[in-house]
């Protein structure tokens, strides 16, 4: 597989590139500009060599089968514009921006561009075949380039025409298709995690979020790769059902409890379940908050967080650690009185600085470590939330990335 350091004789060639600019945005202010920040050093390699840079991102949803005025609403939200903007306070040059995402408007506005020069192209997903990798779409996107790069990992489990049509049609005409320095490092980080070495264990895994339902994948995999998995936040539940624990109010996936007993089984004592939990009579303004064994969940009660108990077993277990993959905040840490778990969690990831590999895995995990002071404890935060997960799932395989191959 190439990669970008490899791309030659780019001066004044076309280069497309797709990035990840998913970013948080409220009221057209970017939130997080981290995934823009990572994408730079891709497209400052390319625009020193004199490429003209085309870049193509997603932003949010645009659910075409909603009523045209829902669609205009989502588009709306959902304008990438201000990503330009902020992009080129980070190059500091110029970045132009196409309204256009196909056509001759967009034909126009890749002419006008200059050697080392940079264009966003508005967000993919305006167009309704961009999600369907829609054939007429990606040649219409490939007709515009002489060269290819990948530097999208949040969107690389996505075969959507901008991620998987456009290296496919440049690829099978011959031309250049590469990897972007992002990819390359997000690959090398999480393919540790995949394929696993003696001397990175113990490995534990530390899996949480809300529902198993979406985890089975992930379990399945990690059950083969890992010492020890810890599991946390709502999905954790439905194994205290499956152990036939009363689980009051909390959300609990009942087709899944079959599922939950047969993975406790399948891994002979190496599930650590949290032992007690901070629990609420309500989601919203509880008027009780207590900490309570997770043998028994009182009715009128729902878990939020884990326990005092369970930090200091989560933490000592972490400690033990020589590589860590983390994805699932521990509790509702958006909400002071539920940030304990998470926060004891991250503290000891920190604890082995220097002494074991971790990884956080993205998405909402990455949030809370950025909330709490965390960020630069990890040796490799994915900017991938499914990304990671479905690369651990597929043993290393996502067709965004294999599709360049
Ligand atoms: C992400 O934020 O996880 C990626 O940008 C992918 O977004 P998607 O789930 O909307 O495809």
């Amino acid at each position: 597989m190439l990669t970008v350091d490899q791309l030659q004789n780019l001066n004044g060639k076309v280069v497309l590139v797709r990035v990840d600019f998913n970013v948080p945005l409220k009221n057209g202010e970017i939130r997080d500009d981290n995934r823009v920040v990572q994408a730079l050093p891709t497209i400052k390699e390319l625009l020193g060599k004199g490429a003209k840079v085309v870049l193509f991102s997603h932003l949010g949803k645009v659910k075409h089968k909603e009523a045209p005025e829902v669609v205009e609403e989502q588009k709306k939200k959902n304008n990438l514009a201000p990503v330009a903007k902020r992009l080129g306070e980070l190059l500091g040059q110029e970045v132009l921006f196409s309204e256009a995402t196909r056509g001759e408007g967009l034909k126009a506005c890749v002419a006008s561009l200059k050697a080392g020069q940079a264009l966003l192209v508005q967000n993919t997903r305006y167009e309704k075949g961009e999600e369907k990798n829609d054939p007429e779409l990606a040649a219409d996107w490939a007709a515009l380039g002489d060269a290819y790069v990948m530097d999208a990992f949040g969107s690389a489990h996505r075969a959507h025409a901008s991620t998987y049509g456009i290296p496919e049609l440049l690829k099978g005409q011959g031309k250049p298709v590469a990897v972007g320095y992002l990819v390359q490092k997000e690959v090398e980080n999480l393919n540790r995690c995949v394929k696993v070495s003696e001397s990175d264990r113990p490995y534990i895994a530390i899996l949480a979020g809300l529902k198993v339902s979406t985890k089975i994948k992930v379990i399945d995999s990690l059950l083969k790769k890992c010492d020890q998995i810890i599991i946390g936040g709502a999905m954790a539940n439905t194994f205290y059902k499956a152990l036939g624990y009363p689980t009051g109010d909390s959300l609990v996936e009942d087709e899944f409890v079959e599922y939950a007993g047969k993975c406790l089984e399948q891994a002979k004592g190496r599930i650590l379940l949290p032992v007690d939990a901070v629990i609420a009579n309500a989601f919203e303004n509880p008027t009780e908050v207590k900490v309570a064994s997770t043998k028994n969940t009182p009715d009128g009660f729902q878990g939020l967080d884990i326990g005092p108990e369970t930090r200091k077993l989560f933490a000592d277990a972490i400690s033990k650690a020589k590589m860590v993959f983390w994805n699932g905040p521990m509790g509702v840490f958006e909400q002071d009185a539920y940030q304990a778990g998470t926060i004891a969690v991250c503290e000891a990831i920190k604890g082995l600085k220097g002494k074991a590999f971790t990884v956080c895995g993205g998405g909402d995990s990455a949030a809370a470590a950025k909330q709490f002071g965390y960020f630069n404890d990890f040796s490799h935060v994915s900017t991938g939330g499914g990304a990671s997960l479905e690369m651990i799932e597929n043993d290393g395989h996502l067709p965004g990335i294999d599709v360049l191959g």
